[in-house]
């Protein structure tokens, strides 16, 4: 008992079936954007005694699975942390295997994921990826252009520190140069020098692994953004998992600091 009033999230001894979830999900109220940030990859794989790289991998299967019952429930904009502006500091080997398996996905799943009409974007510092994974991502992109069913917006070399500090040293040499007001900036105006400039903000943002932080990832854009959490790892995560959150989402009152009419 105590442990589950500090313990924010309690799993289900008997976790309910996919049909039963289905059943209670609204399918005329579901986010626009849901955010994720994948993690738990490497505890995955150490608790089985494998490497973190196998761990990567099968956190490829989970975004496979969810960005698949993404489009199937019309979800417009899946977003994915993938690597992060901190995950450099990782060893050269991991940092390695995860630019090795973005090439390999990126030329594995684009026929599939053009097919499927998913349009692949990036955000982050994306010119300062190795060479292979840029041209890979970047022909990706390209391929997928005009696809309008589900953006799957892929956060690479991303900190949210940095795409703010980018969008203001963007605008003061703007504002240097004489072309834009300072009177004029606001915060629709801002929005429009992140990475994610033309994307509505994530309505969800799911964070598997029982972390209880953001990670410095869409700082701005989660303002307002309703978090779940879960202890299940990433590579772990699923449709039941993806499902879960939705409707935890549909049971929130979100008020944008209102109050409720
Ligand atoms: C965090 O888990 C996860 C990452 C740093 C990488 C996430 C990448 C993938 C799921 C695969 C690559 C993506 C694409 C698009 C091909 P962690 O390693 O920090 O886990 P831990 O907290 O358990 O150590």
């Amino acid at each position: 008992m105590l442990l589950r009033r500090i313990w924010p999230f309690s799993r289900r001894e008997t976790p309910e079936a996919e049909d039963v979830l289905q059943a209670k999900l609204d399918r005329r109220r579901l986010p626009k954007h849901v955010a994720i940030i994948m993690d738990g990859n490497g505890r995955w794989a150490q608790r089985r005694g494998l490497p973190r790289a196998v761990g990567h991998r099968a956190g490829v299967e989970s975004l496979r699975c969810v960005l698949e019952a993404c489009c199937e429930l019309n979800i417009p904009v899946l977003t994915v942390y993938a690597f992060s502006t901190e995950n450099w500091k990782r060893p050269v080997d991991e940092v390695n295997a995860l630019m090795d398996l973005l090439v390999e996905y990126l030329r594995r799943e684009v026929a599939e994921l053009h097919a499927k009409g998913v349009r692949v974007q990036a955000i982050g510092k994306i010119g300062a990826l190795p060479v292979m994974p840029r041209q890979e991502l970047e022909q990706a992109m390209r391929q997928t252009a005009g696809n309008n069913k589900l953006t799957l917006n892929l956060a690479l070399n991303y900190g949210g520190r940095v795409e703010i500090v980018e969008a203001v040293k963007t605008i003061a040499r703007q504002a240097a140069q004489g072309a834009l007001q300072p009177e004029n900036i606001d915060e629709q105006f801002f929005g429009r020098y992140l990475y994610t400039a033309g994307l509505p903000d994530p309505d969800l943002l799911i964070r598997p692994s029982g972390e209880l932080r953001l990670s410095n990832f869409l700082l701005w854009q989660s303002a307002y953004t309703e978090i779940w959490v879960t202890p299940v790892l990433w590579p772990d995560f699923g449709r039941r998992e993806l499902l879960e959150a939705l409707i935890a989402f549909q049971g929130r009152e979100r008020r944008f600091g209102g109050v409720k009419v």
